[in-house]
């Protein structure tokens, strides 16, 4: 999987002066089925999270308060986003090491899975990720 594949998707966004909606629907908006979804919250200044890679899941990220920074590696080149609208995420595809970090006080990141929790799919091992990214 290359470091192209991940990207920054707009969702749908209805504006209301009573407040605006934003909905996501599985393969429509988002290019897998939705099986999860987790969020990371009450993040305390200067922590870091994820340092690790799915070998099959694919995720995606979204800032639902606040903001945080998200860095993707591929194993050959890095990208970092900067996360901070609701109506906006970063699709991640597997065999992505992702690291975030820089998260604003208050900050929510929801995330929605392709697959349920499997620790079998995960890789936390940054040179095991480098030999079997650079295999491919
Ligand atoms: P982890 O994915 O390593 O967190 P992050 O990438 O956000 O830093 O998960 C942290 C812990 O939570 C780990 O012990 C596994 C557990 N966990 C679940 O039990 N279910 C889940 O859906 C997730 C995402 C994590």
């Amino acid at each position: 999987m290359a470091l192209e594949d991940c990207k920054m998707l707009d969702l749908p966004k209805i504006s209301d002066p009573r407040g605006n909606l934003t909905f996501i629907e599985g393969e429509k908006h988002i290019p897998f089925r939705i099986q999860r979804v987790y969020y990371l919250y009450d993040v305390p200044g200067g922590a870091d999270r994820g340092e690790h890679a799915h070998k099959t899941l694919r995720q995606f990220m979204i800032a639902m308060s606040g903001s945080f920074d998200i860095t993707l590696d591929d194993g050959f080149s890095k990208k970092t986003w900067h996360l901070n609208r609701s109506f906006n995420g970063i699709y991640i595809s597997p065999m992505m090491w992702r690291s975030l970090d820089n998260f604003s006080s208050g900050s929510v990141c929801m995330v929605l899975a392709s697959d349920a929790y499997d620790e079998n799919d995960y890789i936390r091992d940054y040179n095991e990720f480098l030999s079997l990214a650079r295999r491919r």
